[in-house]
């Protein structure tokens, strides 16, 4: 039971003349589990992932089609209770400081579990445990989040999703912004979660995260999935990644060059720099000896 889509277009106005309507999802059908998956999401701006997140967790509602979050079905015009939807597929903001607005850090972590129904020493607890797992200095926490860098609002948006517990949960943009330092720090994180148990979906205009970290890429292109299939196919095609143009990573292309100039035997699917370096070290020693 995860995530299920079906035939879903998504409009964000509906014009008197219905007919008019310009979708801006159309024809989505995906099946996302709720356990174990590290999925990507890519495309150009404006082609709709954004939309398509936030109808994971009901924030949007289909326009047409059907959406069964974790057993729930949600319809454009459902009346079913959307809370353990929202608690069980938690959402970070391409923009996390939209989703901030208490007085003080600790408490805009504490929102989400106390509206979700744990009782108030409950929602701390996982408040403070969640800012420990992302690594939220403790101090900042009595501060107001709205004067934090970007980077630390980042840090107090994810925490007040952690601290719901959610079994999904998905960022858009997670990485836009950071030192590279807080950058890995934020990725591993994921891959921790991740380790948990958790889905991690990520939107993503970087190519380099989703080919070391996700299993899975859905790439939409105006509205539409235009491809949904594991990282490692994806990569291995060159007439795929060119005709939606995107990058290769750059540890890939390295790889391709030494394949192409020298005629070797290389594998170009290695997606961090140890599995590159032993690769090359593999095909040295061939030439060597
Ligand atoms: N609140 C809104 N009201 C009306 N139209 C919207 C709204 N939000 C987005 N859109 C439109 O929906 C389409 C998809 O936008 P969306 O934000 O989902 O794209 P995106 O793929 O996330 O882009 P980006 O990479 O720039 O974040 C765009 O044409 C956008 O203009
Ligand atoms: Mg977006």
């Amino acid at each position: 039971m995860g995530i299920n889509f079906q035939d879903v277009s998504f409009a964000y106005y509906i014009p008197r003349n219905k007919k008019k309507t310009r979708y801006q999802l159309t024809d989505v059908n995906l099946k996302i589990n709720a356990e174990n998956e590290f999925i990507g999401i890519v495309g150009h701006t404006g082609s709709g992932k954004s939309t398509l997140v936030q109808l994971m967790n009901a924030l949007n509602r289909p326009t047409l089609g059907s959406i069964e979050v974790l057993g729930i079905r949600v319809i454009r015009k459902s009346k079913t209770l959307l809370k353990p939807i929202r608690q069980n597929v938690g959402l970070v903001f391409q923009f996390p400081e939209y989703q901030l607005f208490e007085q003080t850090s600790l408490d805009d972590i504490m929102f989400g579990p106390k509206n979700f129904g744990f009782t108030k020493e409950e929602a701390k607890e996982n408040a403070l445990e969640a800012a420990r797992i992302v690594g939220l200095n403790e101090e900042l926490l009595e501060k107001n989040p709205f004067t934090l860098s970007g980077g630390e609002m980042r840090k107090v948006a994810i925490s007040g999703i952690l601290a719901s517990k959610p079994k999904i949960l998905i960022f858009d943009e997670p990485t836009v912004g950071l030192d590279p330092k807080t950058k890995t720090e934020l990725m591993n994180l994921l891959v921790d979660l991740n380790k948990m148990g958790k889905t991690i979906i990520i939107v993503t205009h970087d190519m380099e995260v989703v080919s070391r970290y996700c299993n899975r890429v859905i790439v939409l292109e105006e509205g539409k999935i235009a491809l949904d299939l594991p990282k490692e196919e994806l990569f291995s095609k060159k007439e795929l990644l060119d005709k939606y143009s995107l990058d290769y990573p750059v540890l890939m292309k390295l790889l391709q060059r030494i394949k192409d100039q020298y005629q070797v035997d290389i594998d170009v699917n290695k997606f961090t720099l140890e599995e590159a370096y032993l690769e090359i070290k593999k095909v040295l020693g061939k030439s060597h000896g």
